[in-house]
């Protein structure tokens, strides 16, 4: 099976200084030593509690942050250096607002072809025929180009956020905490989307969430991060089945799941 997504002995440090920017130099390490492999076509599950480090790993790969060890997204070493536009191709982000994520001013069919505009991809005709393409995949109609975010609900929102995020058609997708701040009924459509989204189009997906229900009901397998470590990481099935770290276990009790 084709590897999507490869991370190998990645660590990471947030660098502070004492008194500002004069004092000493603080490094608070954050992520230690992660590896992991993402196949073609799998979602794969990141779930830990608030802070473990579930997002810096997402902005590494995404390379919004120096790390040192190794990422290859499709083949594509991820780093200083690495082709900003070819990447854009691989791998986009869905995040936890998607209100913070859409320049109000602008009509969302602006939005959407703006990451095709960027890259130079295809005539107008041609983006705006992609437009409609993607508002479908995302279930709206086309009539929501012409519309600005503030008259949308935070989960159509959310669509719109996806539909982005799919226009230059990436192999990997990093969902973080994609649906935690949408309401029950509205959050479980935006899950299910994802995984029509997987279905339809072969997507993988890296989807961050510190929820294990709904990280075990979309993803193939999982990794359990702890303050910055991967405890453990295999089939879904098999780790809420037998999960072998203490952490796993008390993630499935706190989630009413275990065995
Ligand atoms: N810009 C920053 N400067 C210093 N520390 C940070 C910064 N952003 C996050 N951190 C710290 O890094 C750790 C991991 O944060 P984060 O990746 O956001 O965790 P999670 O997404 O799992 O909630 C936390 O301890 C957080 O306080
Ligand atoms: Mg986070």
């Amino acid at each position: 099976m084709k590897t999507i997504l490869s991370v190998r002995n990645l660590f990471f440090s947030y660098v502070t200084h004492s008194l500002g920017s004069f004092g000493r130099r603080i490094e608070k390490p954050v992520l230690h030593d992660i590896n992991m492999e993402i196949a073609a076509g799998e979602i794969y599950g990141l779930v830990g509690e608030s802070g473990c480090g579930k997002t810096t790993l997402g902005r590494c790969i995404l390379g919004l942050a120096g790390y040192s060890g190794e990422i290859f997204i499709d083949g594509l070493k991820q780093g200083r250096g690495a082709d900003r536009k070819e990447m854009a191709k691989r791998v986009q982000a869905v995040f936890q607002d998607p209100s913070a994520s859409l320049n109000p001013a602008w009509k969302t069919g602006w939005l959407l072809e703006e990451p095709l505009r960027i890259n130079k991809t295809g005539s107008a005709a041609e983006r705006r025929k992609r437009v409609d393409e993607v508002l479908e995949l995302v279930g709206l109609d086309p009539s929501y180009k012409g519309r600005r975010t503030h008259e949308l609900s935070v989960g159509q929102k959310q669509r719109i956020c996806i539909a982005c995020a799919l226009m230059l058609r990436p192999r990997l997708i990093i969902a973080d905490e994609a649906v935690s701040s949408l309401d029950v009924s509205v959050g479980a459509q935006v899950l299910n989307l994802f995984r029509e989204l997987h279905q339809n189009l072969g997507l993988s997906m890296l989807f961050i969430s510190h929820n294990l229900n709904i990280v075990s009901y979309l993803c193939h397998r999982i990794a359990v991060m702890k303050d910055g470590r991967i405890v453990e990481q295999g089939e879904t099935g098999e780790i809420c089945r037998t999960p072998r770290h203490p952490y796993t276990r008390m993630l499935l009790e706190a989630s009413g799941m275990m065995p």
